[in-house]
């Protein structure tokens, strides 16, 4: 029944269907995603969305910190400093509730002398880099799990980078 014949028509057929479905899967792709009819369309909805701009807040949030570092001011960051002073001194070598933040910016993460840490700080950052005391300033106990620094954190961006400029400006 099966000739050599009848079996190259079958094979053969099969072949040219396959290449059919091949050409022209490649065709749509080409018609569809190269001719970009439908991306423009799926773009055109999209920008009043992003110009929406009603989470005033989450935009402000979406700032990235280099940016507003880039242009913070240690004068107003003395200011807020008064948060921290309570538990903290600039000066060399006073350590109260917590340790002496005498040049803490680019300083080794939980190793200032004569002071007993939590090891909880350690575990999460090596360098109290500017962007890293921000991280830990924005929110300490989620920054740092098991922190033993009971600070709820500060929550305006602008008022951390102030702060990490001025702290930057003393000892280091
Ligand atoms: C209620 C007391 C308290 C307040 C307020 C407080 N801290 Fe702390 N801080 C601590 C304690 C305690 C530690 C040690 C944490 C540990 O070992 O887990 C610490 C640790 C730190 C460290 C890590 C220092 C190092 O050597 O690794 C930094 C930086 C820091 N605090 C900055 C601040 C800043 C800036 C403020 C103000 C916005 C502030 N803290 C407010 C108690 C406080």
């Amino acid at each position: 029944m099966f000739d050599t014949m009848t079996l190259t028509k079958v094979v053969g057929g099969l072949c040219g269907t396959l290449l059919v479905f091949l050409l022209g899967g490649w065709a749509a792709d080409i018609i569809y995603s190269g001719g970009g009819g439908h991306g423009e369309v799926a773009q055109a909805y999209s920008i009043p969305v992003e110009e929406g701009g009603e989470g005033g807040g989450a935009q402000e949030e979406a700032v990235p910190f280099e940016e507003i570092y880039a242009s913070a001011d240690a004068g107003a960051g003395e200011g807020v400093w008064r948060n921290c002073r309570s538990c903290h001194a600039l000066e060399e070598g006073v350590n109260g509730t917590g340790p002496s933040l005498h040049g803490v910016v680019d300083r080794e993460v939980g190793a200032y002398p004569g002071y007993s840490y939590s090891g909880a700080l350690k575990a999460v950052a090596d360098v109290w880099s500017p962007e890293n005391l921000d991280g830990f300033l924005a929110a300490p106990r989620d920054y740092a799990p098991g922190t033993k620094m009971t600070y709820n954190g500060l929550k305006d961006a602008e008022d951390r980078a102030n702060l990490i400029a001025y702290l930057a400006t003393i000892g280091g």
